[in-house]
């Protein structure tokens, strides 16, 4: 491998603080505190995702200023990540109006990312930036990849070597790919989420229509498990061929299936990512998907053995 090693920062083992700065309203992120961070490092994790929904958080009209109130709040959750000495992969999530109409908050993703660049141009390289979680239809590859180089310049105007992530259209999927052009720019890891077979890990999810219908899927058997190896070899190999690092952003399944098959599932994706050489973060902390159980403020043990083999 080339200086795509030497120069991107080493994400490790990570996980995703779902369901907490990626929604709408002003008690965003209410229930996070101290004691989560201390769970994650204490389990022995190296990384926090941090996903948030900035959209839902500023203004719709120039400068697109994010609220103060939410800049804090984010601030005090990169801080408790960093000052443990996790890594803090700070994300745009749920951009949704984005992927509708690129054109029309072209402009918008754009402050937004030069306020987030300014805001902790200042802060260790222990804080990477993700461009957007999960670009998708009705934006095309070509609207995505123009974006995407957008995003970075404006980045590299306050942040020349800090740590960026971006993935692929098609919802960061392995099969998008093939379409994604990268910037020459040596300090970009490029992510892809897993959650394949979908209808297994998105089972009865309550968000998705018709996800009902999928419930009672099974998974575990030796071509199952073929496949998951078959689809992540493919994306190591698109990376290896352009000398890029590849971080496992998402994977997970949701809480409808039982712990048994979930956490076989888990333990596969995870100890292929990892024989392949990619960084990973688990989606989620403490939601559907969770790992961690918020009420009684303790990990799901099969979860937590197959993502850090500990008991
Ligand atoms: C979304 C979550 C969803 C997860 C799995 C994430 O990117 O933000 O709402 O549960 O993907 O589908």
């Amino acid at each position: 491998m080339g200086d795509a090693q030497a120069t991107t920062r080493e994400l490790g083992r990570g996980i995703s603080l779902g369901g907490a700065l990626d929604v709408d309203g002003d008690d965003a992120g209410g229930w996070l505190h101290e004691r989560h961070f201390d769970a994650v490092r204490d389990a022995g994790f190296d990384t926090i995702r941090l996903p948030v929904k900035w959209s839902a958080h500023m203004a719709t009209r120039r400068p697109y200023l994010v609220d103060a109130s939410f800049l804090d709040r984010v601030d005090r959750a990169v801080e408790c990540g960093l000052r443990r000495d996790l890594n803090v992969v700070l994300d745009v999530h749920h951009f949704d109006e984005l992927c509708a109409e690129p054109d029309r908050h072209r402009e918008r993703f754009l402050a937004l990312w030069s306020q987030i660049a300014q805001r902790y141009a200042g802060v260790g390289a222990g804080l990477c930036f993700e461009t957007l979680n999960e670009p998708h239809e009705p934006m095309t590859a070509r609207e995505w990849n123009d974006l995407l180089a957008a995003a970075l310049a404006v980045i590299r105007t306050s942040n020349p070597t800090r740590t960026v992530i971006a993935g692929p259209v098609l919802w960061n999927t392995v099969g998008g790919l093939p379409s994604l052009r990268l910037p020459d720019d040596r300090n970009l890891i490029v992510t892809i989420h897993y959650y394949s077979p979908f209808e297994f890990t998105h089972q009865g999810a309550s968000w998705l229509e018709d996800a009902d219908r999928w419930l009672g899927t099974t998974w575990g058997t030796e071509s199952d498990r073929a496949r998951v190896r078959t689809e992540l070899a493919r994306a190591s190999a698109w990376a290896r061929d352009r000398d890029r690092r590849l971080f496992l952003g998402e994977f997970g399944v949701c809480a409808n299936v039982g712990m048994a098959a979930r956490s076989a599932w888990t333990a596969l994706v995870r100890a292929e990512a990892e024989r392949l050489g990619m960084s990973w973060a688990y989606w989620d902390f403490g939601t559907d998907f969770g790992a961690f159980d918020l009420t009684r403020h303790a990990w799901r043990a099969p979860l937590r053995e197959a993502l850090l083999g500990t008991g």
